[in-house]
C-alpha cells in the first residue's frame, strides 16, 4: 500500500504534485475497478481474483499521471475533472496495465523472486506461479482491448496501441527486462553507457509512451513531441537511478517492496556497478538535462510546470 499522503508531503518537497497525484489517483481507482469489471467478464473466477489483487489498489499511479501531463493540457495542472478529458483514461488505464504485468513477472522467481509488492505479498505468492504467468499475460492484452475499444477516432486508437507496444515490447520495456537478466552475475561486463540503455528500455520506454499517449490525444507539434520524448527518456533514466539508490537505502516498510534485492541478485544497477555516490552524481546529471530539455519546451511556448514537479517528485521519492 502507498503511505498516507500526510506522510508522503513530509518527505516530498513536493506538495503540489503530490496532492494532483492523489487526486489523479481518486479519478483513477474507481475507473480501473469498473474497466476490470467490464473486461472480466467470462474469465475464470481465480484468474479475475488475481489479476484484480495485482492490479487495483496500490502503485503510485505515475504512468496514469504522466498520461495525462504528456498532453500539456492545463496550466499548471491537467484539469481532471474537465469532461473533455474522458477519452483519455482509456490510455491511461492501458499503460497502468501493462505495468501491472511487468511488475508481476518481474517478481516471479524466474526474474527476480521477490515476495513482496506494493506492500503484500506478490502475486505468485499470494496464488501459484502458473496463476502469476496468466494474470500477466492477461492483463497485457486487456490493455490493447482498452485502447481498441476507446471512444477516440480510429487513427489515434491506431497511433496509441503502436506506442504501447513499442514501448512495452522488445525493443522496449521486455527487451530491457531482457538485457537486466543477461548482464546479471557479470558486473565487471557493465559500465554507464551499458546501464543507461538498460534503464532507457526496461523503465524509459514505457514511461516515453505513456507522455506519447498523452501528446497523440492533444494534438502537440512535432517539435514539441520530440522534446517530451527527450525529457521522458531522461525522466525514465531518472526513475530507475532513483530506483537502483532506494533498493540499498530503503526499508521494506516504505519502499512495500524487499530492498537489497540488486546486490543479492547480483544485478547490474547503478549502485552495484558504479557505487552509491556515483549513482547520485549521475542522477543529478540526469536531472539537469532533463531541465534543460525543459527549457528547450518552454521556448515552444508551452508550461512545464507540472512535468518539472513530476521530475522532482521522481527524483525525491522514499517508495
Ligand atoms: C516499479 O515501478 C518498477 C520500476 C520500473 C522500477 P513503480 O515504482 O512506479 O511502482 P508502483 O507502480 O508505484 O508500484
Ligand atoms: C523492473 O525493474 C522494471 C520493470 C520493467 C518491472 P526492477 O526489478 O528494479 O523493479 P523493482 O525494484 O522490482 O520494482
Ligand atoms: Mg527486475
Ligand atoms: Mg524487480
Ligand atoms: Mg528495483
Amino acid at each position: 500500500m502507498i503511505p498516507s499522503s500526510k506522510s508522503a508531503d513530509k518527505r516530498h518537497p513536493t506538495p503540489d504534485f503530490d496532492a494532483w497525484l492523489a487526486s489523479l489517483r481518486s479519478h483513477f481507482e474507481p475507473r480501473l475497478a469498473s474497466a476490470l469489471d467490464r473486461l472480466l467478464v467470462d474469465t475464470p473466477a481465480e484468474l479475475q481474483d488475481a489479476i484484480r489483487y495485482a492490479a487495483l489498489d496500490g502503485g503510485k499511479r505515475l504512468r496514469p499521471a504522466l498520461v495525462f501531463l504528456g498532453s500539456l493540457e492545463g496550466r499548471p495542472w491537467p484539469d481532471l475533472d474537465d469532461p473533455a478529458h474522458e477519452s483519455l483514461w482509456p490510455a491511461a488505464i492501458a499503460v497502468e496495465l501493462i505495468h501491472v504485468y511487468s511488475l508481476v513477472h518481474d517478481d516471479m522467481p524466474c526474474m527476480d523472486d521477490d515476495d513482496l509488492r506494493r506492500g503484500r505479498p506478490t502475486l505468485h505468492r499470494a496464488f501459484d506461479e502458473a496463476t502469476a504467468v496468466l494474470a500477466g499475460d492477461a492483463m497485457q492484452a486487456l490493455a490493447f482491448a482498452t485502447l481498441a475499444d476507446a471512444r477516440t477516432d480510429e487513427a489515434m486508437r491506431l497511433d496509441w496501441i503502436r506506442q504501447l507496444a513499442s514501448g512495452s515490447g522488445p525493443a522496449g520495456m521486455v527487451g530491457g527486462q531482457a538485457i537486466d537478466l543477461s548482464l546479471a552475475g557479470n558486473r565487471e561486463a557493465s559500465d554507464i553507457a551499458t546501464l543507461a540503455d538498460l534503464h532507457d528500455r526496461k523503465t524509459g520506454a514505457l514511461i516515453r509512451a505513456a507522455l506519447a499517449m498523452g501528446g497523440r490525444w492533444s494534438g502537440l507539434s512535432p517539435r514539441q513531441a520530440g522534446q517530451v520524448d527527450l525529457f521522458g527518456r531522461l525522466l525514465g533514466r531518472a526513475f530507475q537511478i532513483q530506483d537502483d539508490i532506494l533498493d540499498v537505502t530503503g526499508s521494506a516498510e516504505a519502499l512495500g517492496k524487499t530492498p537489497g534485492k540488486d546486490l543479492a541478485a547480483d544485478k547490474c544497477s547503478y549502485v552495484t556497478v558504479a557505487g552509491l555516490d556515483r549513482a547520485r552524481r549521475e542522477l543529478d546529471e540526469t536531472v539537469r538535462r532533463a531541465h534543460a530539455a525543459l527549457w528547450e519546451l518552454g521556448t515552444l511556448g508551452t508550461d512545464s510546470h507540472a512535468l518539472s514537479s513530476c521530475l522532482d517528485f521522481v527524483i525525491h521519492r522514499q517508495h
